[in-house]
This record gives C-alpha cells, structure tokens and sequence, in this order.
C-alpha cells in the first residue's frame, strides 16, 4: 500500500494553485441525472471521490467523456438509465446517497445503497428519507439498499429539515428540481457549495432562488438544457494549505479562490498570528513563531468548518498556552489526535472536546492516517518535525486531495510516496 514520507522543518514559500471543489462536484455530477441533454463540466478536481461518482454514473448507463488532465467531463443520460446504485461505490464515497434525489424525480424509483457508519461517525440518511417522503416518495431499508419509488411525479411542498444537514439538502434542491409545482426548503445548509449546486442547476434550466438566509423557494420544470459549468474552488484545499503556511512559518500565496468564502477560516487564522492580506483571488500568507492560543468551536457555515478541525489543531499544538476545540458536527471526529499525541503533541479528548496543550515539537513517527482531513493533518504536522515521518495507510488522502505531493514539493516540502 502506499505510503508518504516527509521530511520536516522546512518552511513552505511559494504559489499553490487551488483545485475544484470535490464537495461541490459530487452533488453536480448527481444533478447530471436529471437531464437528457449534454453537460460539460469544468474545474473537475481530479481525485478518487470524483473518480468514485464517475464509475457511479458510467455503471447505470451515463454516456461519459471525461478528461482528468484537463479536468473537464461531459454527461450525457438520453437514454433510460439503471436507478440502482450498489454498495460497492457507495460504501467508499458517501456523496453516492446524492444519486437518490435525482433518480427518483426523473424516474420514480430507486434502489440506493445506504452509506452506513463511516469512521467519523454514524452518519444516518433519516433526514434525507424524511424529506423526500413529503415529496411523495415511498421508502423501505432492507439488507443495507434503500428501495424507493413514488406512484406520480414528486409533488412540490413545504419542508423544513429537522437539523442542517449538507447532503440532505442537496439531495432535496436536486429533487424539487423536477418535482412538480412549488417546493419550499427551510433550515437549509448555506455552504458554498449548496450555492454552487444551485448556480449549476439554474444553468441547466432550473428555477431556484433564496427567500430567506436559510429558505429556498424552487419551481419544478421538467426538462433541462444543454450546458457548460465551472466547478467552484475547493475551500477546504485552501484552508488547508493556509495552515500549511502558519505552521511551518512560512510566505504563501494560495491562489484560485474568492477570499469571501473563507472569511471565518482567515479571520482565526488571523486571530492566531499570521499576517493575511488577500485580493480578488489570492491570500497572501505569512506565519509567525508567536502562535496565539484560542477556543474554538466547528459549526454549519458560516461557522468554522470540520473538515479543517484537524488541521487547525496540528496548529494549535504550536500555540504558546492551552486551546479547546469543540467539534459540533460529528461524534468521532478527533482519529487524529491519538497519532498527533504519538508525534509530542499534547491532546487530551473528553466527549466532543479536545484540550490541547501548546507548546509542541513533533517528531517524526511512523503513522497510521484514519479518514480524509485527519491523514492530511498528519502531514501538516509532519512537515514541522525534525526527521523522516512515514504515513501509512494514504488512500483517503487520494479522496480529496488533488496532487498534493507535488503542490507541496512546488512550495519546499521535501515530500515523497512510497509504493
Ligand atoms: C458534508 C461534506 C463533509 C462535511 C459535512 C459537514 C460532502 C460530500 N461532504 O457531509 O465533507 O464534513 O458536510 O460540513 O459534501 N445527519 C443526520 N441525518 C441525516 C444527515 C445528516 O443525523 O440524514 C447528521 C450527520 O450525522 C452529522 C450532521 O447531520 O452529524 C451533518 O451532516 P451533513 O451536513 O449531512 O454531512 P454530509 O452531507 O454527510
């Protein structure tokens, strides 16, 4: 299997350019299944989330021409596609659950694999189910498949998620997309990428608005058009390069992304010591020795988000006296800390808190990486610790990453993966 070694204590300086957004691709590339007609998207980050949803779509029947070197695809579904989704493709991405909304608008059934447990947590679909039953869909779980289907067309209504829920949300504007008549969705997630998904949508043809800074009004239509699409920035891949920069001490420009949707993320960053300036589409970066301590909590955007909670503790670890991190969305989420702790740091976890002590020097250590964010937090660690770290067990980080050997190679890691 393979394996990163990282040699630390260099401070990183240069440009990194930053890739599509994967957590916006997945829902786009889901929402392809509601229309008949050419999509062609653009920005596609090329990593094995996206080439998981890819194979999703080639195996009911999407004609696909995908270019990962230019990172552009095209989607055609003319003819009838299958409506199943198995568990081998859903179990390694959770975004496969997406499939479900658009299956059932366009076809009126489905049988999807449900995603089950995953490392940082439980992660039900209870919301996703409940929310497309008011749009008239019938559903059993039985031996792991969700079997769905609706007698007429899913019917437009008011529903309000019962907790903020990403996925779910996405799977419902996919949904009233072509239910139809009118659908009102309350307490829904504001990320980003939900804004993309709809911009994408409205591009195809759809009608879908907000109404209020969590409620969206969408008007059901029945056919789409042909269109081309760029896929948002990744703000995580920002985020985490940004901490790259404060953690080793060093100057970068991460370049590529609207400064506007990472405010929360330079605003602690800022809070924490480093020097931030940005413009259209850059943010300068430089960090300090003198890293100030915080408490923070990770919240639904616009709050800090849980995808940088382990990278931002690697950070913590370096502040001068004690931090806290609350992590609010899931219930397992701190894998990181038991190898974070085996490299000096000390982190101690009691529920959803983690109690960090500052003033760490890590040292290199063989590891183990866990899920997507903790693996590259492992790195970010790695790359401050005097010696060789070996990180095992990498493929999460191919999840999500898009060449981050070499994009940290461009800026002065010495990085490299074993086979
Ligand atoms: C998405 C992101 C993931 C990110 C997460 C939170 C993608 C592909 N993944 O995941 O990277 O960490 O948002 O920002 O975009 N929940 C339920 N029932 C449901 C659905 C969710 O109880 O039916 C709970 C979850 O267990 C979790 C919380 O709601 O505690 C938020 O999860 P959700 O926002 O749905 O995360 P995902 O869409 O799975």
């Amino acid at each position: 299997m393979d394996k990163l070694e990282v040699f630390g204590e260099k401070r990183l300086k240069g440009n990194v350019s930053i890739s599509g957004s994967k957590n916006a691709a997945l829902p786009i590339l889901a929402a392809t299944i509601l229309s008949d007609k050419k999509i062609t998207l653009k920005n596609l980050p090329n990593v094995k989330d996206i080439e998981t949803m890819i194979k999703l779509l080639e195996s009911i029947g999407s004609i696909i021409k995908y270019s990962k070197k230019k990172n552009l695809i095209e989607i055609q579904n003319k003819n009838r596609i299958k409506t199943f989704a198995s568990y081998n493709l859903v179990k390694t991405m959770r975004a496969g659950i997406l499939v479900l909304g658009p299956m059932l608008a366009r076809y009126g059934n489905a049988k999807v694999s449900t995603p089950g447990g995953c490392s940082i947590g439980v992660r039900p679909i209870d919301i996703h189910l409940k929310a497309l039953a008011k749009l008239g869909v019938n559903y059993k779980i039985v031996d792991g498949y969700v079997y769905a289907n609706s007698k007429k067309k899913l019917k437009g209504t008011k529903i309000k998620f019962s907790k903020i829920s990403v996925g779910a949300t996405e799977n419902l504007i996919i949904a009233s997309s072509m239910a139809k008549g009118t659908t009102i969705l309350s307490n829904c997630a504001i990320e980003p990428e939900i804004k993309d998904l709809i911009n994408f949508i409205n591009c195809i043809g759809g009608r879908i608005k907000w109404i209020g800074k969590r409620t969206l009004k969408i008007r059901g239509v029945s056919n789409f058009k042909e269109a081309e699409f760029t896929i948002m920035p990744d703000r995580i891949e920002a985020g985490t390069y940004l901490i790259a920069a404060a953690v080793t001490e060093g100057n970068l420009k991460v370049s590529g992304i609207n400064p506007n949707i990472i405010r929360t993320e330079i605003d602690i960053l800022k809070k924490i010591g480093a020097k931030i300036k940005f413009q259209k589409n850059q943010i300068k970066i430089i960090g300090t020795k003198d890293i100030k301590s915080i408490n923070l909590k990770t919240s639904p955007y616009p709050g800090f988000p849980t995808d940088l909670q382990a990278q931002l503790m690697v950070l913590l670890c370096k502040g001068k006296k004690h931090s806290v991190i609350s992590e609010e969305i899931f219930e397992n989420r701190f894998m990181h800390v038991a190898e974070l702790n085996r490299m000096g740091a000390k982190i101690r976890t009691k529920g959803n808190k983690a109690f960090i002590e500052g003033n760490t020097n890590f040292k290199a250590a063989e590891l183990m990486a866990t899920d997507l964010r903790a693996s590259v937090s492992l790195i970010l660690a790695a790359l401050t610790a005097k010696g060789k770290t070996t990180i095992n067990r990498i493929y999460h980080l191919d999840r999500g990453y898009e060449q981050i050997e070499k994009k940290l190679r461009k800026v002065g890691a010495k990085i490299r993966r074993v086979f």
